[in-house]
């Protein structure tokens, strides 16, 4: 028996081999991933982790919301076992690491361990759950909400695509519809995630990893505002009710509100349809999406109604009709005081930097917490980008991810 120690190659070819499914590839040589929830390219995914799994002994399941979960049995496997885990689908520009990079650590860790012949005391647990992105299907981090019951199962699998396909007809068709009872029957003892930070804020304090304190809370909603097609050369300005004035006036107003509030506000407008998307034509319609975003909840109930009563007086003014739906709305969460502290000595300990600091971005992990003490560990972004092709990060820091990610493993499954 030696130490267990993170095989960095080995994960690095992992990443990179996963990456090969539904590859990118950009303009200047950057590359990463289109594996939209339950496309082709997903299932295609999802195969090749199975298969991961099972050449490490690990004992496949499937719930009915698609979750995957690997299990390596402990020496005790009659208690709660400690699971590590995050999500495989990415959005249609993503890099290789957000979320590919949890799971396969994951299985790095029970490899790891594997090799120096050290067998916990709790099983040890991979997920990866379903639909983290929501970008194809919302709400985001759909399939763990469904695993710890926040989400009705039927509701999820009745969820819509923009062309109108259903998730539970696609989970169907790429053969993912498991038959494990979801929301599950019993829950782990506790669970941790790594993840890329996806933001500046580590590689600008070169600092090498940060103990994730919670995650802010989101809001998703989509506009539609309708108003009077008609011809642009004949129809005299004053006489018109166009539906694009009112929605760049929101989108306008949206960076305006997070300016104006300051603090951790964010404000974003990712997509926007115009009906029927003509140069010579005023639209009759036109749909598009906010996501706001605060650690505070009372901040960001203040700026949904801030700009929602902006938007419906703006819609007024120019005689649209102005419908919202909801598309996703969680609070903040704050992870376990104990888990926090873990991740942050055991960096330390480990001789690396480390801050304790918020996610700007959703994760499984606050899912998770509502069952279970969890924890997250963040490593650098290069320039800050994510969701974008050109997202990375450097070998030594997912090394010392991996690393953390291991060690507060072994602490956690021999408690
Ligand atoms: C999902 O991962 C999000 O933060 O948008
Ligand atoms: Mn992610
Ligand atoms: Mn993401």
């Amino acid at each position: 028996m030696e130490q267990p120690k993170i095989d960095i190659r080995r994960l690095m070819e992992r990443i990179n081999s996963l990456g090969q499914i539904g590859r990118v590839d950009g303009p200047n040589g950057e590359w990463g991933n289109a594996r939209l929830a339950l496309t082709d390219a997903d299932r295609d995914g999802r195969d090749l982790v199975m298969a991961w799994m099972r050449g490490l002994g690990m004992d496949v399941v499937v719930d009915r919301i698609g979750n995957a979960v690997g299990t390596w049995e402990g020496s005790e496997p009659g208690l709660p076992p400690v699971m590590m885990g995050s999500h495989i689908d990415t959005v249609r520009t993503g890099g290789r690491f957000d979320g590919n990079l949890g799971v396969l650590a994951g299985l790095e860790v029970v490899e790891a361990m594997q090799v120096a012949g050290v067998r916990p005391r709790r099983s040890l647990q991979v997920a990866f759950f379903t639909d983290e992105e929501g970008a194809r299907f919302p709400p985001d981090m759909l399939g763990s909400l469904v695993y710890v019951g926040g989400l009705g199962l039927e509701e999820a699998l009745d969820a819509r695509d923009a062309s109108g396909a259903r998730l539970g007809d696609e989970l169907e068709r790429i053969g993912y519809a498991g038959s494990m009872p979801c929301p599950a029957a019993s829950f782990p003892a506790a669970f941790v995630e790594l993840h890329i930070e996806q933001g500046p804020v580590l590689e600008d304090e070169h600092i090498t990893i940060g103990a994730v304190t919670g995650v802010q809370g989101i809001s998703w909603t989509e506009i539609t505002v309708t108003g009077q097609s008609a011809h642009a050369g004949t129809t005299p300005m004053r006489l018109r009710r166009d539906p694009m004035l009112v929605a760049a006036q929101i989108v306008a107003e949206a960076r305006a509100t997070a300016r104006r509030m300051g603090g951790t506000q964010v404000a974003t407008v990712g997509r926007m349809e115009v009906f029927p998307d003509l140069v010579n034509v005023v639209p009759a319609r036109v749909t598009f999406t906010v996501d706001l975003r605060n650690t505070d909840e009372t901040r960001l109930q203040q700026a949904e109604q801030a700009l929602f009563a902006f938007a419906r007086s703006m819609a007024a003014d120019e005689h649209c009709d102005l419908t919202l739906r909801s598309l996703a709305r969680f609070e903040p969460v704050t992870f376990d005081a104990e888990m926090v502290d873990l991740v942050e000595s055991t960096s330390r300990s480990l001789g690396y930097s480390v801050r304790r600091m918020p996610s700007g971005a959703g994760h499984d992990a606050q899912m998770l917490a509502r069952v279970c003490p969890t924890a997250m560990i963040f490593v650098p972004s290069i320039n800050g980008l994510s969701h974008n092709l050109a997202e990375d990060t450097a070998p030594a820091d997912i090394e010392a991810g991996a690393s953390v990610l291991l060690e507060v493993v072994i602490e956690l499954a021999n408690r």
